[in-house]
């Protein structure tokens, strides 16, 4: 595990774009693993700027992303393939069908996972996982429970993660999704570089906790210890209980 101490989020924006950009000059053709969320916001908004200097190219590049909600259309501009497109996809010449995402709109819980699964491993495996981390130590959607979850599965979402994202729907929590389709934790830590990024004093203590504390399912990001290339960059505030 290597950390990286960022003086603010605009500096580990920064820091976190080099190594993407990094992985993408070494290997062109790289499946990148994709996050949405607040904190990946600076980052790719960070690529876009380099790709427009023309210093980063993602034509050849491939991208899966982490999970998407269960039951929301694509258009709708809170579903991850909405935010994804906003932020990355439609600013940077990544080709539309290297783009992967769990399909919201397929209710075929079985059948969508499965399919998820069958295309990350069609691309040969994840290059680089990019990862927020929830307050409760979630990444992706896989939440804290009695287990860790191998592959791609359906989740309910708990109550602190729907009031975590209902900022995004009006602040109506009535309007947030239910459950999410994610990829699991076996598929995050197949991943040959897994990158983490935290700002902001609300994330110290579950960086405190998961990175150094057991490695529980209680906490799914705590795993993170034991993968062979996991960066995490953070801000003072976030890495300020370490
Ligand atoms: C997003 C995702 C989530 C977020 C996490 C942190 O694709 O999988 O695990 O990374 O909820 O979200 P923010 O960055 O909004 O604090």
């Amino acid at each position: 595990m290597k950390i990286i101490r960022a003086k603010d989020y605009y500096d580990m924006s920064r820091k976190a774009a080099n190594i993407i950009s990094a992985q993408v000059i070494l290997k062109p053709d790289c499946v990148l693993g994709l996050a949405t969320g607040g904190t990946p916001v600076g980052t790719y908004k960070q690529l876009v700027d380099w790709y427009n200097k023309g210093d980063v190219d993602f034509s050849e590049v491939t991208t899966v992303n982490l999970d998407e909600y269960r039951g929301l259309p694509k258009e709708h501009p809170e579903s991850y393939w909405s935010f994804m497109h906003r932020n990355l996809f439609d600013l940077v010449n990544v080709r539309p069908e290297a783009i992967n995402l769990p399909d919201g709109t397929n209710m075929d819980a079985k059948a969508e996972c499965a399919r998820y699964d069958a295309v990350i491993k069609s691309v040969g495996g994840i290059d680089l996982q990019l990862l927020g981390i929830g307050h409760d130590g979630h990444i992706g959607f896989n939440e804290p429970c009695d287990v860790f979850e191998l592959g791609t599965h359906c989740v309910d979402l708990k109550p602190e993660t729907i009031e975590a994202n209902k900022r995004f729907f009006d602040g109506n929590e009535e309007l947030v999704p239910k459950q999410a389709y994610t990829m699991g934790i076996k598929t995050i830590m197949q991943a040959r570089k897994v990158l983490m990024v935290a700002n902001g004093v609300g994330k110290a203590e579950i960086i405190k906790k998961a990175f150094f504390g057991p490695v529980t399912p209680e906490i799914p990001a705590s795993i993170l210890q034991m993968h062979p290339d996991f960066i995490l960059v953070g801000d003072e505030e976030a890495l300020s209980l370490i």
